[in-house]
């Protein structure tokens, strides 16, 4: 079962939702192209909260557009077993007309094969719905996407995930760093010069010392650097919807990476006004 978040959980979900509907308005007029949707973090199919669904899941959101199309295809990938036979059974229970497919795995892998499939099924145009927790996706995952027909949406915990990893002091322990060299796909010095300042000082005795101190406004530089990361694959990446909890702290960005011009301006048409939110 998924649980609500917070309004966040609600926001992504419609602005996949909307952008779903524009790429199937668009892909309708490309008959040569096969669509797939990919969900690379599927969940149950419906979120709950207080025990009560209060709404429906992206999948199965996503699966009840069917003007002027639906997808040929749908992957869903979900690591939990109870959350991948939930999902199922809703799918099966009013979706068994479509062309489906549910797997209990790993993004990771899966988004490795998907690109393999991609090189091979050059028809086949594939938007992409990454919505993870926390930092678990690897960037050599995103990195296989290049040169390839994806749209990919993707939450970044920046505020969540990668900003309580750097500690303020810059002493970042071994496992921590791990996590974030796999995540953004950069060293740890590139990661220590991107967030941190080295400062000179004296020390009780007049020695020198050298200290390091987390840069200002980090959320956010972390939402550039993963953009920027993202423009290493994809020709464009769109505007971040910033996705706050209660306390109005930033838990994560939610962005869309894509070779396709279009794709991007319609990405941050579909943001923008949601900004008001
Ligand atoms: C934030 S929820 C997804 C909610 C879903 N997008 C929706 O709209 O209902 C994340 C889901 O990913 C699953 N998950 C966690 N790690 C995963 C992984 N490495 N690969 C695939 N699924 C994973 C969790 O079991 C959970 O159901």
């Amino acid at each position: 079962m998924n649980y609500f978040g917070g309004d966040w959980t609600r926001q992504k979900i419609e602005i996949v939702v909307d952008y779903a509907k524009a790429y199937l308005t668009i892909m309708n007029k490309y008959p040569q192209f096969k669509t797939l949707y990919f969900d690379g973090f599927a969940g149950s199919g419906s979120i709950v909260k207080d025990e009560i669904e209060i709404i429906k899941g992206a999948a199965i959101r996503v699966l009840e557009i069917d003007y002027p199309k639906t997808f040929d295809t749908y992957y869903f990938v979900e690591k939990s077993d109870s959350n991948k036979e939930l999902l199922q059974e809703e799918i099966e229970s009013k979706f068994s007309d479509r062309n489906y497919f549910i797997v209990n795995e790993d993004c990771n892998q899966k988004l490795n094969s998907m690109a393999s499939f991609l090189k091979k099924h050059t028809n086949v145009r594939v938007l992409a719905f990454i919505d993870p927790f926390g930092m678990s996706v690897n960037w050599t995952s995103i990195s296989c996407l290049k040169n390839l027909g994806v749209d990919l949406w993707i939450l970044v915990p920046t505020g969540i995930g990668v900003n309580r990893l750097l500690n303020n002091d810059g002493n970042i322990p071994d496992e921590w760093f791990v996590k974030l060299e796999k995540f953004l796909g950069i060293s740890r010095d590139e990661i220590r010069s991107r967030f941190y300042k080295e400062v000179k000082t004296v020390d009780l005795f007049g020695d020198s010392v050298s200290m390091a101190i987390k840069e200002t406004n980090c959320v956010q530089k972390i939402n550039d650097l993963y953009r920027e990361r993202l423009l290493t694959i994809f020709k464009y990446a769109s505007e971040a919807f910033v996705l706050r909890n209660s306390t109005n702290s930033i838990m994560y960005h939610f962005m869309m990476a894509t070779n396709n011009k279009s794709a991007f301006k319609i990405a941050n048409d579909i943001i923008k006004p949601k900004f008001k939110l």
